[in-house]
Order: structure tokens, then C-alpha cells, then sequence
């Protein structure tokens, strides 16, 4: 019998720091490696990347929305692009969709190198040790490399512009071992496979 572990709706979780106050959107560090601000979403043992975006003068580039493509399957989804005041601010499952490696061998892509995108060469690439996946902030989590088939789940995010704060609102992304798909939260949302023998219990989130 599979565990029925997971959630049934998406909390609305406001994102804090180490010290547990809020993080300013306007603050957060541009091309900072991700590990600087991760936090679990939707379930407690589920880690994700928040990431400022930038050009290679570190300035906040806009992220706009796109499509995402699943290699496995084929299936699209529309990624909404970034929040924030330059809406350079995005946010991605930490587990690598290949076999689950996690932080820190998921970090950008490491200093000095560049990965063959179909955007030409990029050194801003999140990059799993493991094996050597890839993916691309820029476009959604997609695939850049193999050997994954499955894009970087994404962490939708909302900005407070009054308050400047950040909150995670629902995942979207591919649909692995058998769960339904993120869009649908009456579901179960378990995105990790290892969560999922291991036990994950929600985080808990706001309701504002
Ligand atoms: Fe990341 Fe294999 S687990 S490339």
C-alpha cells in the first residue's frame, strides 16, 4: 500500500530568513548562489531555491512568463515568470528531478564554466553534481541537460509590494511516481520521491 502522505491544499507560506524575519524582496542578493535563501515547501522535507535573477553586471533582469516542456512526457505548462520589483525573482525545487540528489550538490553552475544552452553559453545554470543535469532558471526549471527528463518543479511565488515581502502560493511543475499533477491541489502534492518513504508533514503556512 503506498503512504498517503502529503497535503490536500497549498499553504500560503511566508518566506523568512535563518533568523525567521521576513525576506525583503528588494534585498535579496542578485545571482547569489542558491543556497543562500532555500526554504521547504510544501512539505517540511521538500527544499527549494529562491533566486534573484541578473545579467552578467548583476543587475535584476525581468523573468517573464514561458512555457515549459516535460522531455519525459511532452507535456507544456505555463511557468508565470518572475515577482518582485523587477520581477527577476523566481523560486525552484531543490531536489533534482533525475534521482533526488539535493542541496548542495544542486548549485549554479560552478564558477568559471559556462553550460551550452540553447541560449548560447551560460554560466548561470542550476547544475546537479550527481550526474550532471542541468536546468535553467531563466526558462522555468527547464531541462538543459540530460540525463533528468523532468524540469525543475517551480515554487510560484507572490510579492507584497506595500510590505516587500515574499510568499510561496502552490507548486507547478512535472508529475513523477504516480502523483497528480501540481495544478490540482486536492491531490496529493509530493514532489519527492524519497519524501515520500521517508515522511514529509506539511509546513505550516499563513492564511493572510
Ligand atoms: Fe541529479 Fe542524477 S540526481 S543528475
Amino acid at each position: 500500500i503506498p503512504p498517503s502522505i502529503g497535503i490536500s491544499s497549498f499553504p500560503r507560506l511566508l518566506l523568512v530568513d535563518e533568523n525567521g524575519n521576513p525576506i525583503k524582496a528588494s534585498q535579496l542578493p542578485v545571482n547569489a548562489q542558491p543556497t543562500i535563501a532555500l526554504f521547504p515547501y510544501p512539505l517540511n522535507n521538500e527544499p527549494n531555491f529562491l533566486l534573484n535573477l541578473g545579467d552578467d553586471n548583476n543587475q535584476p533582469v525581468e523573468i517573464p512568463p514561458t512555457t515549459v516542456i516535460i522531455p519525459q512526457n511532452g507535456v507544456k505548462y505555463e511557468f508565470p515568470g518572475g515577482v518582485g520589483p523587477s520581477k527577476s525573482i523566481v523560486a525552484f525545487s531543490a531536489i533534482c528531478q533525475h534521482l533526488g540528489c539535493t542541496f548542495p550538490e544542486m548549485t549554479f553552475y560552478p564558477p568559471g564554466y559556462k553550460a551550452i544552452t540553447a541560449l548560447g553559453p551560460k554560466d548561470k545554470v542550476l547544475h546537479c553534481s550527481c550526474h550532471g543535469s542541468t536546468y535553467d532558471p531563466y526558462l522555468g526549471g527547464a531541462v538543459v541537460t540530460s540525463p533528468t527528463v523532468r524540469p525543475l518543479p517551480a515554487a510560484v511565488l507572490e510579492w507584497d509590494p506595500s510590505t516587500d515581502q515574499l510568499y510561496a502560493i502552490k507548486m507547478m511543475g512535472p508529475v513523477i511516481y504516480g502523483h497528480p499533477g501540481y495544478d490540482n491541489p486536492t491531490q496529493n502534492t509530493v514532489n519527492n520521491p524519497l519524501g515520500d518513504l521517508q515522511g514529509g508533514s506539511p509546513i505550516s503556512g499563513t492564511t493572510t
